[in-house]
Parts: structure tokens; sequence; C-alpha cells
């Protein structure tokens, strides 16, 4: 009996192991496109994410919808599945925010330039409008941004930032009928000097600290966020300082929200950008990755990962990654065209690169390794120029403009993609370029690729 206990035991874990992998995200991967669960891309910029038990729900305007507020749900911030559009009662709405009291929930968000309330008996459908559209700051100054933040204590506030470069802080009373508060700098308006700020967005470290993000003005162009301290949410703000180094123009993103995962071994806060493109469309990508908080420095800084997750239970956060990497400089010889390609070193202590890639010439990587579902492939390359020219890569002749799967492409030396590559070790890969103009004198560098491993 016994025995036979342990042969069906044994033959469940052996059917277990067998199972086919179901196919998911593995990694947040900055930059690249995201897709949920039924394949397509993820909707839901200028967001933010409220956490109700173990699920994570994503709101966010859809820019291939009139800017409606679309939700998503997740329990581990990588498998996401569309709930679908919160409302149908609102169009336009910008950096909707959501916000629980009472058994009820809301959101805001900005239409028209004013703050637009929604509410709902459920979490993630059937949101109605709520209240009539209000300004805030209710002077003559035009509202523009907005951030929701939760305190330690359960005090909620509204963050909107205006034109005239300023930041406002209002209470948020709860209950069965929520509504705006008063304002937390008693009256004053929180000036930020040096420049114009929006797209604000607040935390509070393990120590005590606030600390405030908010993006400069330069429309859909990345710029370098800026972050400011403070013992009392009412100020006085101590900054600006960089939460990157600037001339990363914060890996190419603006923030939305800072999201805060209190695990059982460590807090973790995670900065949620959005990767605009150059206009602002459904295209745009999403770019989070994890704070580091330095409380005595009244620092915070972003940690750079180009595949990263968090474990939403432990709060630790997982990023080394292993894969198989094919270098350019090996592939030298089969070279079709080698009119002023050359081999160097890209820099002391790294690998050697494909240099003087143009439009004449390519460099083709063969038997590749896959395994016939999706899988994540590093490209390590380098422009002369990102505004000049783009990058493709050809895989088994089907050609891929590196761009259209990652806002990283062109400006940072590691730029990872989604690609289904042939299972078997067959794989071709062609690497090339094409400069926008004639007689460009526009190049890339290809160090390699890495097929990463889930
Ligand atoms: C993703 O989430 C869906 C819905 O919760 C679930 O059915 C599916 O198994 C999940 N996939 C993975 C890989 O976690
Ligand atoms: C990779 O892209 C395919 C569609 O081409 C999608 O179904 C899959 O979920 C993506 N995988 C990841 C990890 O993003
Ligand atoms: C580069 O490779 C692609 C794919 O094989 C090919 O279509 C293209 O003509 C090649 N370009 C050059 C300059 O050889």
């Amino acid at each position: 009996m016994l025995g036979q206990l342990r042969a069906n035991f044994r033959a469940l874990c052996v059917s277990i192991l067998l199972a086919p992998a179901v196919l998911g995200a593995s990694w947040i991967v900055p930059g690249a496109v995201w897709t949920d669960t039924s394949g397509n891309k993820i909707d839901a910029h200028g967001g933010q994410i409220l956490q109700e038990g173990t699920t994570f729900y994503w709101v966010g305007s859809a820019y291939a919808s009139n800017e409606v507020p679309n939700i998503y749900s997740s329990t581990d911030l990588l498998n996401w599945t569309f709930q679908g559009p919160a409302s149908t009662a609102v169009e336009f709405m910008y950096r909707p925010k959501l916000f629980t009291s009472g058994g009820k929930f809301y959101i805001w968000g900005q239409v028209n330039r004013l703050v637009q309330a929604l509410e709902s008996s459920s979490i993630n459908t059937g949101y109605s409008v709520y209240g009539s559209a209000f300004s805030l700051p209710p002077d003559a100054r035009t509202y523009s941004d907005e951030g929701i933040f939760v305190d330690t204590t359960g005090e909620a506030y509204i963050l909107t930032s205006a034109d005239s470069n300023n930041l406002q802080i209002n209470e948020i009373n709860g209950g069965s009928s929520v509504s705006i508060g008063t304002r937390v700098d008693n009256g004053n308006l929180i000036y930020l000097t040096e420049g114009a700020y929006e797209a604000p967005g607040l935390m509070k470290s393990t120590g005590g600290i606030y600390y405030l993000v908010m993006s400069t003005k330069t429309g859909y162009t990345a710029n370098a966020n800026q972050f400011w301290w403070s013992t009392n949410i009412a100020g006085p703000w101590n900054g600006p300082s960089g939460i990157a180094p600037s001339s990363s123009n914060t890996y190419d993103s603006q923030n939305t929200f800072e999201l805060k995962i209190s695990g059982s071994q460590q807090t973790t806060y995670i900065y949620m950008g959005d990767a605009w493109d150059s206009e602002g469309t459904a295209a745009s990508n999403y770019e989070w990755l994890p704070i580091s908080v330095d409380d005595s420095a009244h620092t915070i800084t972003l940690e750079d990962y180009a595949f990263w997750k968090v474990d939403v239970s432990t709060g630790v956060i997982t990023t080394s990654t292993t894969g198989k990497r094919y270098n350019a400089a090996d592939a030298f010889n089969d070279l079709v065209s080698s009119r002023y390609l050359v081999v160097e070193d890209s820099c002391v202590a790294c690998e050697r690169s494909v240099h003087n890639i143009d439009s004449q010439s390519n460099v083709t990587i063969h038997n590749i390794e896959g395994t016939g579902e999706p899988q994540w492939v590093s490209i390590h390359y380098t422009v002369s120029d990102p505004t000049a020219g783009d990058a493709y890569v050809w895989l088994n002749g089907e050609k891929i403009k590196i761009a259209d799967k990652n806002s990283r492409a062109g400006k940072f030396a590691t730029v990872p993609i989604n690609l289904t590559l042939k299972k078997g070790n067959n794989n071709v890969l062609t690497f090339g370029c094409h400069a926008h103009a004639e007689n460009s004198d526009f190049v890339a560098h290809l160090e390699g690729i890495e097929v990463v491993d889930d």
C-alpha cells in the first residue's frame, strides 16, 4: 500500500516535471515590448499599481483607445492579465491613479486639464463618473500631472503639478464619501527651485524619509528626472538631485509612480517609468527599475538592470542571468562584405567588437541554439549617433528593426529583444544597419548576442 502510494507520488512528480513549460514573462525587461497573457502589447501609460491582497492592479492610460483607463492584474509583476477598460464613461484621461476606501475603488485622472474622479464597487471594472471635474491647484495656474501616495499611517494624498513650477499635495478624505481635502502645506504652494517639473511620485523609506520624484518638462523626450527629500510631507523639500546618471535621461524614461513591495525579507521600492516614443503613442514602452535608498545620505538611485524580477512575497530582487554568448568577432571570418569592418576592443576589459558596420556591410552569426519558443536575446551593440540611423537583425531571413522591440535601441549597450528562434542549433542571425540619410557616416559596432536562459 505504502509502496503503491510512493510509486503514485513519484509518478505525479515526474508528470509535473515533464509538463510542458507554461510560457510567460520570466523577467522584467525595461524598455522591451511587454505583452499581456493574451499576447497583446500592454497599453497602460502614465499609470500606477494598487496592491489588493496578493494581486497587483495596474491602471494606465490606453493610448491605442482614446486614453481610457485600462486595468491589468498580476500576482508576480511579470504575468499581466488584461481586465479591460475600467470605464466607458471617460476618454482622454491621462495619468490615472487607483485608490480604495470604504470598500469602494476610485480612479483619479486628468481630463481636459481638470481632475476627474471615477468610482466602482469592483477594482477591475465598472467605473462611473464620480462628482464633477475640478481644478487643482484652485487658482489661475494650469494643472497638468498628478500622482497618488498612501502613507504608512494610512493617510492618502493626491499630488498635482502645475505649469508655474510648483507641486501641490492635498489630503484625500477617505471613508464612504471620498473627497479631496486640505493642502498639506497650509495653503502655501510648494515651489521647487531651478526648473519646471511634472509627473510627480512620492515614496517614504523604511527610515521615515519622504522622497519626491518628478521629471522636468520636455514633452515626450526623456529628461534627467530629479528627487527631493523631506522628513515631513508638508516640506521643506531638499533638492533637486538626479535619480540616475544625468546622461542616461533616466534610462530614457519619465516617472509615473513609486511602487512599494513590503516583503517578508525586505522592503523594495520600484520606479515605474514610461519609455515614451517621440510622439507619445501606444508604441511607447515601460521602464521599471528597483530603487536603492540611502537614508543616511538622503539619496535614492535607480539600479539599472537589463533583466530583473522581484519575489513579491519576500521583496528580494533577482538579477543574475545566464545565457549563451555568440561573439561578433568570431563571426568575422564569415563576413560577406568586409570593406571597412575591423575587429577591435570595444573598451578596456570589454569583449572585442566588429566595428564600422554600415549600410554596406553585415555581420552574420551562425549555429545559434534556440528552443522554438519566444526567448530573450540581448543584442550588445552601440551606434555612432542614435538619431542618425537604426540597427536591424535578420533572424533566419526575417527582418526586425531593433527599435520596434525595445525603446533602449541605439541608446544603451545591452538591448534585450524577444525572439522566437527555431528549435535546434541552426539559427542564423544577421546584424546590419541603415542610416536615415544618404552619405551619412552612421555606423554600428557589434560586440555579440546572448541568448538568455529563463
Ligand atoms: C499567468 O496568469 C494567468 C492568470 O492568472 C494564469 O492562468 C497563468 O498560469 C499565469 N502564467 C504564468 C506563466 O505564470
Ligand atoms: C514574446 O513575444 C511573443 C509574441 O511574439 C509573446 O507571445 C510572448 O509573451 C513574449 N514573451 C515575453 C517574455 O515577453
Ligand atoms: C544584410 O543581410 C540581409 C539579410 O540577409 C540582406 O537582406 C541585406 O541585403 C544585407 N546587406 C548587405 C549590405 O549585405
